[in-house]
């Protein structure tokens, strides 16, 4: 059966600010969901939440793997859980290489004795790095330490495709990417795709969405998933702003504190 996440009503503060003022969504397996909107607007802080970064405060809310309350799991238990996050910045680790990196990523979402095998292990990573057409010298260097920002984009890639999770949040994982890089990030989201898979993508610009189409596209404003609809949501975003949204929906610019 199609795993489900659902995000119900979810309220986070960040040092006792509220960012995130009520977020509902419902991502299931075999669906790719779009989200976009303004800078400041809580799309981050969304996916920090769901992963469980300390500083994120869910003060009402909830957020459901299949019906169990993520919100109670430990950081890597939502990992083990099947939940995936590709970072904005994703994050350097000086000492620890790529492949020793993924391995254990690998090893600790499974069970003890079902480790993989080191052979299968760099026949995969070969594989998929050739697939995202990576310099075979990112294997042996420490983890995103001095890649340029599009080789850490493409690396969040080979993570997600190492570690096969069942849904993924990917926040900009266009940015930073030249035009070949695009095409080669679009083409690994797209080989994920499929009924073992949901995705959740955070994005600013329409053009990535011409590489992996949506079946649906979110607008956040404010802390809130305000809009929800189609491509031609992200199309008509691209063309005019948000500015109609607003305008649409009687939203208020928020009062500077
Ligand atoms: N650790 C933090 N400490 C203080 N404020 C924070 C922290 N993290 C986020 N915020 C604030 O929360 C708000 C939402 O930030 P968030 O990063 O979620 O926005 P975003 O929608 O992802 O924006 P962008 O499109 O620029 O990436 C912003 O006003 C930001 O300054
Ligand atoms: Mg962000």
């Amino acid at each position: 059966m199609a795993s489900v996440l659902e995000i119900k009503d979810l309220h986070v503060s960040i040092e006792g600010k509220e960012i995130l003022k009520g977020v509902n969504l419902t991502i299931k397996q075999g669906e790719v969901h779009a989200i976009m909107g303004p800078n400041g607007t809580g799309k981050s802080t969304l996916s920090s939440a769901i992963m469980g970064h300390p500083k994120y405060e869910v003060t009402q809310g909830e957020v459901l793997l299949d019906g169990e309350n993520v919100l109670e799991m430990e950081v890597d238990e939502r990992a083990q859980a099947g939940l995936f996050l590709a970072m904005q910045y994703p994050s350097e680790i000086s000492g620890v290489t790529n492949a020793d990196f993924l391995r254990s990523a690998i090893n600790s979402r499974r069970e003890e004795g079902q480790e993989i095998n080191l052979m299968q292990f760099i026949k995969k990573m070969d594989k998929q790095m050739e697939f995202l057409e990576m310099d075979p010298d990112m294997a042996t260097r420490y983890l995103n330490e001095g890649f340029s920002g599009g080789e850490k984009k493409r690396n969040e890639i080979l993570q997600l495709m190492m570690l096969e999770p069942k849904f993924a949040i990917l926040d900009e994982i266009d940015s930073g990417l030249d035009i070949d890089a695009l095409k080669v990030v679009s083409k690994g989201i797209n080989e994920m795709r499929g009924e073992n898979f949901g995705c959740l993508i955070i994005t600013h610009y329409q053009r990535l969405l011409n590489y992996i189409s949506p079946d649906f596209v979110h607008v956040m404003m404010q802390g809130r998933v305000v809009k929800s609809g189609g491509e031609e949501l992200a199309q008509r975003l691209e063309a005019e702003g948000y500015d109609w949204i607003k305008q649409e929906l009687n939203i208020q610019d928020e009062a500077a504190e």
